[in-house]
């Protein structure tokens, strides 16, 4: 979507980079021009994929294993990123834990483990990478992946939902007190998209075939990764430099679908619209 180059000279960490949505942006970035520095917990998922990337776009991958939970490790993310490429310009905070339970089923552990990796993950990398911008007098931009029930809430998810909620606050909260240093902070709001590690959690056994995501979208079909690749690139490049606060929806309708009072009517045939209109007259 956007012009080659538009990321000529930027450098992007992306947590989670090594697979699914993160993995797919990363890729869209570094055929932008962008330097890419890809963290999560598994290394060799990490080499591997630089490695794949690299082969594919020409661009350069640094990976580095960091647990978002552990904010030493953290630091070395941003030291090693600073001693590879220079400057770090954003930071795409993608990483997460999530499976479906009723919550009533969860231990507090259970509860704890989501939250530390979504929640308190991105609010530790945030706090890392803005401290640093700002001791550096640096411009940056934060890009977090949320979804809607960020807003809309959601049983079977709840502590995924806790946490996609708290980080759109930090997003807007953040993008108002940090603009002052010159950094942006913004959300992206995906419905779903095939990845392994979000069907392989949430659509587990043959609830991928009882449930169609597909099913609940207005537009009848699932996300392509290249879609949301592309918001992710124009948000983080400076074609985007006035939005600040924002969190985009990608869900082909979904979310308004599901809470429209009336969605359920489109079940209605045209045959029996046809008789209702006869009846009315
Ligand atoms: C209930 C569960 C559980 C499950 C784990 N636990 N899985 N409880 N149902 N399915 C409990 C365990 O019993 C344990 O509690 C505690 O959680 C920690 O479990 P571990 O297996 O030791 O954790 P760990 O190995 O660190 O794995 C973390 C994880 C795992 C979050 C459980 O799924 C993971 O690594 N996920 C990373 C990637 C991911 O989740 N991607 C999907 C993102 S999709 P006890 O009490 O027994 O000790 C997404 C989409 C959002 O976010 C929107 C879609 C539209
Ligand atoms: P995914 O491939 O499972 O991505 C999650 C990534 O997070 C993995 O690479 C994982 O790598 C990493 N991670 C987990 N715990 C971590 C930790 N403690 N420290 C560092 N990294 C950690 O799933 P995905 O579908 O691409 O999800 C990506 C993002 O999109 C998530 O924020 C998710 O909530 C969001 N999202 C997805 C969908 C969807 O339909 N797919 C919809 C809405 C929102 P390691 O295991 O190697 O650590």
């Amino acid at each position: 979507m956007l012009k080659d180059g538009a990321l000529k000279g930027k450098t992007i960490i992306i947590t989670g980079g090594g697979t699914g949505l993160g993995k797919s942006m990363g890729k869209y970035m570094l055929e932008l021009g962008a330097n890419l520095v890809i963290t999560s917990r598994k290394e060799d998922v990490l080499n591997s994929t630089s490695e794949e990337l690299m082969k594919l776009t020409g661009g350069k991958v640094l990976p580095v294993a960091c647990d978002v939970r552990k904010y030493e490790e953290i630091q070395n993310v941003i030291k090693k990123t600073e001693e590879e490429f220079g400057q770090i310009h954003g930071v795409l905070n993608n990483a997460a834990g999530n499976f479906i339970s009723p919550t009533e089923r969860l231990s507090h552990r259970a509860f704890d483990i989501v939250v530390d990796i979504v929640l308190k993950g991105t609010y530790y990398f945030t706090l890392a990478a803005g401290k640093n911008w700002i001791a550096k007098k640096q411009p940056g931009t934060f890009l977090n992946i949320v979804t809607t029930y960020a807003w809309t809430g959601s049983g079977y998810v709840v502590p995924s939902a806790c946490s996609k909620a708290g980080v759109l606050a930090l997003t807007r909260s953040l993008a108002v007190e940090w603009a002052k240093y010159n950094i942006r902070s913004n959300a992206i709001a995906p419905g779903p998209f095939p990845t392994e590690g979000a069907w392989s959690r949430l659509l587990p056994g043959d609830l991928v075939k009882k449930f169609d995501p597909a099913e609940r979208i207005p537009l009848k079909r699932v996300g392509e990764h290249t879609e949301l690749a592309n918001l992710a690139a124009y948000l983080m490049s400076d074609f985007s430099a006035y939005i600040n606060g924002e969190v985009i929806t990608i869900d082909g309708g979904e979310w308004l679908r599901n809470g429209g009072e009336f969605s359920h009517l489109e079940h209605i045939p045209e045959t029996m619209w046809d008789q209702l209109e006869k009846n009315r007259k």
